[in-house]
C-alpha cells in the first residue's frame, strides 16, 4: 500500500484553500493509502504566538480534520510534538541541507519579509518538514502547490543522505489535486488564499456562515472584460472562481466555462457550492469539539501508532550514520 503523509499547522483558522488543496484530497485518499496526517505544532512555533493558545488551536484543528472526514480508525492522525522523533530527526536533516538551499525557499522569503523577529526556526523550517516526511517512509505527499518546493528539498535531502550513509530513506514525491491546488484570494486573485491575508474579505474560512460566504463571493474581484474564460494568466479572478466551483463540484474548471456568459451567476454558483460543502462540516465540527476528552484520546492513539513507525526510522538513520548504539 502506498504510504501517504501530509501535515497542517495549527496557526489560525482553516480556510477554503487548505480544504480544497489538501484536506479534501487527504479524506479521499485515506481508504486507498496508508495515511498519516500530522498537526504540526512545532512548525507553528516558528512564528511567535501568544503563550498558551497553541493547545486550544491544536484541539480545534483536530476537530476540523475529523469533521472534514478523516477517520481515526482508518488514518493515523497525530500531533507533531507528541512524537519526539520529529525534533530528533530534524537535527539530522539540518546537517544534511545547505545554507544556500534553505536560502532559496520562497516561503522563507515571504514570511521573513513580513516580520521584525525572524527566528532561526523559520529558516530551518524545511528541515523539520523533511523529518516529518522521511520518518514515515512516505511515498506520496498530498499538498497544495505552495508546498511543492518543500517536498523537493526533502527529496534532495533524502537523496544526499542515502548517498552519504547508504539507502535509508524512501524518496517521496509531491501530489497536488487536479482542481484546488492553488486557491487564490477573492480580493486579490494574484495572491494565494492565506491566513495571513491583509483583509479577511478575500478569505473564506471553514467556519464562515452562509451569508458571509455569499457576500464574499458577490464582492469577489474579477476583471474589466465580461467574458468567462479559464485562463489563470490573463483572467486570474474568473479562473479562480471556476477553479473553486470545479473543486467543490468535482469538475475540471475548463469544463464549466460553457455554462456561463456573465460573472454574476458564476460568483453566485461558486458561493452556493461552497456553502453546500461547508454546512455539514460545520455541524460535525461543533459536535466533535463538544467532546474534548474523546478528541484528545483519538490524538493519543494516533501518536502511539505514529511513534512506532517514527522510532524505527530514527533508529535506522542513527545506525546508518554510525552513532554508537548500546
Ligand atoms: P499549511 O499549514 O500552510 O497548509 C496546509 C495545507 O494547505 C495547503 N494550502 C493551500 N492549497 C491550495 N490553495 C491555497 N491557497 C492553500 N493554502 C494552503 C498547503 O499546500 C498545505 O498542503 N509546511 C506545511 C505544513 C507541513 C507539512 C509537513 C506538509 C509541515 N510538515 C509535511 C506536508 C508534509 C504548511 O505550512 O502547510
Amino acid at each position: 500500500m502506498t504510504r501517504v503523509l501530509s501535515c497542517i499547522q495549527p496557526t489560525g483558522d482553516v480556510h477554503l484553500g487548505n480544504y480544497l488543496g489538501a484536506l479534501a484530497p487527504w479524506v479521499a485518499g485515506q481508504h486507498e493509502h496508508d495515511a498519516f496526517h500530522g498537526i504540526v505544532d512545532l512548525h507553528a512555533l516558528t512564528v511567535a504566538e501568544e503563550p498558551g493558545v497553541i493547545g486550544a488551536r491544536t484541539v480545534q484543528l483536530a476537530a476540523m480534520l475529523f469533521a472534514v472526514g478523516l477517520d481515526a480508525d482508518v488514518a493515523t492522525v497525530f500531533v507533531q510534538s507528541h512524537v519526539p522523533e520529529h525534533s530528533q530527526l530534524a537535527w539530522v536533516m539540518e546537517c544534511n541541507v545547505s545554507f544556500g538551499e534553505l536560502s532559496r525557499m520562497v516561503q522563507f522569503k515571504e514570511k521573513s519579509a513580513k516580520r521584525e523577529f525572524v527566528s532561526g526556526g523559520l529558516f530551518t523550517y524545511p528541515a523539520l518538514q523533511a523529518a516529518d516526511i522521511l520518518l514515515y517512509d512516505t511515498d506520496e505527499v498530498p499538498v497544495g502547490d505552495d508546498q511543492r518546493q518543500h517536498v523537493e528539498i526533502t527529496r534532495d535531502i533524502a537523496l544526499r543522505f542515502n548517498h552519504r550513509f547508504g539507502a535509508t530513506f524512501v524518496v517521496p514525491r509531491a501530489v497536488t489535486p487536479r482542481a484546488g491546488a492553488r486557491v487564490m484570494d477573492l480580493q486579490d486573485p494574484t495572491a494565494k488564499m492565506s491566513k495571513s491575508a491583509d483583509t479577511g474579505a478575500g478569505l473564506i474560512q471553514m467556519l464562515d456562515d452562509a451569508e458571509m460566504i455569499r457576500r464574499k463571493f458577490k464582492r469577489a474581484v474579477t476583471d474589466s472584460e465580461t467574458d468567462v474564460r479559464y485562463d489563470p494568466e490573463t483572467k486570474p479572478g474568473v479562473s479562480n472562481l471556476l477553479e473553486i466551483l470545479g473543486a467543490a463540484t468535482g469538475h475540471p474548471p475548463a469544463d464549466l466555462v460553457a455554462g456561463y456568459t456573465q460573472y454574476g451567476p458564476l460568483k453566485a454558483d461558486a458561493g452556493e457550492a461552497v456553502i453546500e460543502l461547508l454546512t455539514p462540516i460545520q455541524a460535525r465540527y461543533r459536535d466533535l469539539l463538544a467532546d474534548r476528552g474523546e478528541l484528545t484520546a483519538m490524538l493519543r492513539r494516533g501518536a502511539e501508532r505514529a511513534g512506532e513507525v517514527a522510532a524505527a526510522t530514527l533508529e535506522r538513520a542513527y545506525t546508518a550514520i554510525g552513532f554508537l548504539r548500546s
